[in-house]
């Protein structure tokens, strides 16, 4: 599949896009302060914080923020769940139901409950097995995202 450009620039902090790549739905996330924030403080509760598994991820974005530090205020990610495929939702600051109030903002999946923080990074005790998968994607000028 081609790849695909996504303006990014009209994005407003928290806010979420969805693009089409190669059939599968990518997200594109601004990412607040506090939801950078909140990246470091989450590391205890999720599976894989340093996003070891390299299938999950190009190289450049093993870290927690799943991106280049020049570019962490944006997130950008597949949005097919690692456990059987669903379309994870984006719960930016609402908790999801029954979940408590500590969300500090992210992906719930309604098939089966899993969770993942706001760079995709899957917590704890949840069926997903693995880090949502951050596709390849490079920035063609400081506005526009080249997915793929
Ligand atoms: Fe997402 Fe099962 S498909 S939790």
């Amino acid at each position: 599949g081609a790849p695909v450009d996504v303006n990014i620039g009209k994005l407003s902090p928290g806010q979420m896009t969805t693009v089409s790549w190669r059939g599968k739905p990518v997200y594109l996330v601004h990412r607040t302060d506090r939801m950078l924030e909140s990246l470091p403080e989450l590391n205890d509760e999720v599976q894989d914080p340093d996003s070891r598994v390299v299938e999950q991820q190009p190289p450049f974005a093993a870290n927690i923020y799943r991106a280049r530090e020049e570019h962490k205020r944006y997130l950008v990610v597949v949005g097919i769940c690692t456990h059987l495929g669903c379309a994870p939702t984006y719960r930016p600051e609402v908790a999801p139901d029954d979940l408590g109030d500590d969300w500090k903002g992210g992906f719930f999946c309604p098939c089966h409950g899993s969770k993942f923080d706001i760079s995709g990074r899957v917590y704890k005790g949840v069926p997903a097995p693995t880090n949502l998968e951050v596709p390849p994607y490079v920035y063609v000028s400081g506005d526009i995202v080249r997915v793929g």
